[in-house]
């Protein structure tokens, strides 16, 4: 669950447990919604035409994302009453063969019981072999206190799994001593262990410590507390969703999450500060310890999936094609007043597919190779020199709903301006050094959602500098121009590529989707997600520029850019449309 409220911090229920009962409930209490929320026609400029939203309404956190007898599952954060966040949030669901259309179904989790009255909040799916998946959330109590569920399908000859039931013994779960009952949640898919016990973790803060608890199991219904957390630290806030997983060394190749053998490195990741940040490091299952290569420093250094907007992420082992996916909530940063005329707010990503780099120093994100069938009208070219101050469009493609990979190659490096790179925040180097300021080696990019005469515009660029060992690569989204509009969030975010340019051209992928636009830069070892609310530059008033705004030039060693199509998703609830006048 991504939003921190206060709540009050009540008697959290003692846990008893015996045998496993499960509660057959008929009403699952997500009927009867009233889900008729007025969307302004004019806002729908920004609906997105190939990521993942509901018909209408908020959207949090991706919940519990799994592959199961050729069906992919995305449940998420949901609030059936309206366009924002609120008190009563609940699992959604929908189903697709394909993780690009989606069919939408009833509603899975639904607060009904003392457990879980006040929200079903965000957890996780975890396949137990011959037995079906087992969901694990977090229920807000009758307490407003966050305890740990379980429910499991009803039918699982259902293909689809709609309905699920609860646990009779729930909560499974309750905070422990010295954890309050408002740092308590978000747990992870659960992994086997080779003494044949079940663990997962929690994401909370206690004693002025971000850390994920663990819990063990020999039977997945009955859990015991480990003396000791997985992995706790000072120098970050209280850990949000956590996310722990093997990834394969030297192999793009995903393995399941109880995977453990010398050829896999461990993942532990964390959202907080608005922020999801993660480790590379080994896991040790005798001494149920996390050992980080690198341990959070609460600095900029700190590894994180996606430098702009991107939080609340999960990944889930995908049996099918051998490869971890990972999704991740996309926040809005429009005024809440825009929000209810929309009628809705939040997308999920699209799903990537992430793997360890070959340095084994950082992941990689690439989006799955399934969106390119949403490939329509293509637009290539290769070799084409852009001079200083160059700036041409790239024409022939709807460019508000695009897919653009584009492959730059540098001149001589010797003039690349210096740059001291002793505490730089990539960030703020982005800010100050922003697509107007010239520079020798860069800016040039792509100026995306912009208006022809480019009074909107979102450039996503790069420059280089020489640092005192080697050079470095900036990328930066400016989106300072990207609307002409005051309410909208304009900040510049930007991160350092661990690429070395005199060995490697600079390569940047832009998913353009009227109001985000996903960057993957040096093939996926650097990602930047956009809001963008573009007054003018929406529909065919959006137009897509290359540009060069340093002194040297530049060359576009390859250009491929295709309109997309739009994806089947989750038609299922009619829109209600009002004008506006
Ligand atoms: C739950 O597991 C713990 C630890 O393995 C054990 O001591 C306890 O007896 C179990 N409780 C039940 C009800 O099975
Ligand atoms: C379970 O689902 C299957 C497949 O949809 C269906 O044929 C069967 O009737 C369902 N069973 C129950 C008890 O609903
Ligand atoms: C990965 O590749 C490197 C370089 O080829 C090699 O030294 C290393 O042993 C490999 N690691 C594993 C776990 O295969
Ligand atoms: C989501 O976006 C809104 C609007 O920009 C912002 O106020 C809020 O803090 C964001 N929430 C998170 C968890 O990032
Ligand atoms: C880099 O900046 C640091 C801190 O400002 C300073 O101490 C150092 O001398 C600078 N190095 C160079 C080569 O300019
Ligand atoms: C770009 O940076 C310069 C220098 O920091 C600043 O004066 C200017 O306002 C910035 N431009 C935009 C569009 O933010
Ligand atoms: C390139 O520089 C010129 C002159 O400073 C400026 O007007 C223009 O906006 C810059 N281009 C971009 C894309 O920022
Ligand atoms: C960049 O791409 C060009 C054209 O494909 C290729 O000839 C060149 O070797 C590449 N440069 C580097 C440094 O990889």
């Amino acid at each position: 669950m991504a939003i921190r409220a206060v709540f009050l911090v009540g008697l959290c229920c003692v846990l008893q447990s015996n045998g496993i009962e499960v509660e057959a409930s008929e009403n699952n209490g997500c009927q009867n919604f009233q889900p008729h929320t007025v969307m302004l026609q004019e806002k729908q400029a920004y609906r997105t035409s190939f990521h993942f939203q509901p018909p209408r309404n908020w959207l949090n956190d991706p919940n519990g994302p799994m592959w199961y007898r050729g069906v992919y599952h995305l449940f998420y954060q949901y609030n059936p009453y309206g366009a924002l966040f609120g008190d009563f949030m609940i699992w959604a669901h929908s189903v697709s063969y394909d993780l690009i259309n989606w069919i939408h179904l009833n509603h899975a989790l639904c607060p009904t019981e003392p457990y879980d009255i006040n929200s079903c909040w965000s957890g996780s799916a975890t396949i137990l072999h011959g037995k079906g998946p087992i969901i694990l959330y977090t229920g807000i109590d009758a307490n407003h206190c966050q305890v740990q569920n379980m429910a499991m399908p009803k039918n699982l000859s259902d293909p689809f799994l709609e309905e699920w039931i609860k646990f009779a013994q729930n909560p499974i779960m309750t905070p422990p001593d010295g954890v309050e009952g408002n740092n308590f949640r978000d747990p992870t898919t659960a992994w086997l262990s080779h003494d044949g016990k079940w663990s997962v973790i929690i994401g909370s803060w206690s004693n002025n410590q971000g850390m994920a608890i663990l819990y063990q199991s020999e039977d997945f219904f009955n859990w015991t507390k480990y003396q000791d957390p997985l992995y706790s630290t000072e120098r970050t806030g209280m850990w949000e969703c956590p996310d722990f997983y093997p990834v394969a060394v030297n192999s793009t190749y995903g393995v399941d999450t109880s995977v453990l053998n010398a050829g896999v490195k461990h993942v532990m990741k964390a959202s907080f500060n608005s922020h999801d940040y993660y480790m590379i490091g080994t896991y040790v299952p005798e001494m149920q310890k996390y050992i980080p290569d690198n341990d959070f420093t609460g600095t900029s250094m700190d590894l994180r999936y996606d430098h702009g907007k991107f939080y609340a992420s999960k990944t889930f082992f995908d049996s099918v094609k051998n490869r971890r996916i990972l999704w991740g909530w996309v926040n809005e940063s429009d005024s809440i007043e825009d929000d209810m005329d929309k009628g809705w707010s939040g997308l999920q990503s699209i799903p990537r597919h992430i793997w360890l780099d070959r340095s084994g120093k950082q992941l990689v994100q690439w989006p799955i190779e399934e969106i390119n069938k949403l490939h329509g009208e293509k637009v290539s070219f290769l070799h084409k020199k852009i001079d200083s101050e160059a700036i041409f469009e790239v024409q022939g493609i709807t460019a508000a709903q695009a897919d653009v990979e584009v492959v730059f190659e540098l001149p001589e490096l010797q003039e690349a301006e210096f740059l001291n790179l002793t505490a730089v925040d990539p960030q703020l180097l982005c800010s100050d050094a922003n697509a107007s300021i010239k520079g020798k080696l860069g800016p040039f990019g792509l100026l995306t959602l912009a208006t022809k005469d480019l009074t909107e515009q979102t450039a996503i660029f790069f420059r280089i500098f020489k640092g005192l060992k080697g050079h470095v690569v900036l990328m930066c989204s400016d989106q300072s121009r990207s609307a002409l509009r005051d309410e909208v969030d304009k900040t510049t975010y930007g991160t350092f590529i661990d690429i070395d340019p005199q060995r490697e051209n600079i390569s940047l992928r832009c998913l353009i989707d009227h109001s985000i636009i996903e960057s993957f830069g040096g093939e996926g070892r650097a990602c930047i997600t956009n809001r963008i609310y573009p007054k003018l530059a929406i529909h065919e008033e959006a137009h897509l520029f290359i540009f060069n705004n340093g002194t040297l030039s530049v060359t576009i060693s390859s250009l491929n850019a295709w309109s997309m199509n739009k994806a089947q998703m989750n038609h299922k609830e009619n829109f209600i449309y009002k004008a506006s006048h």
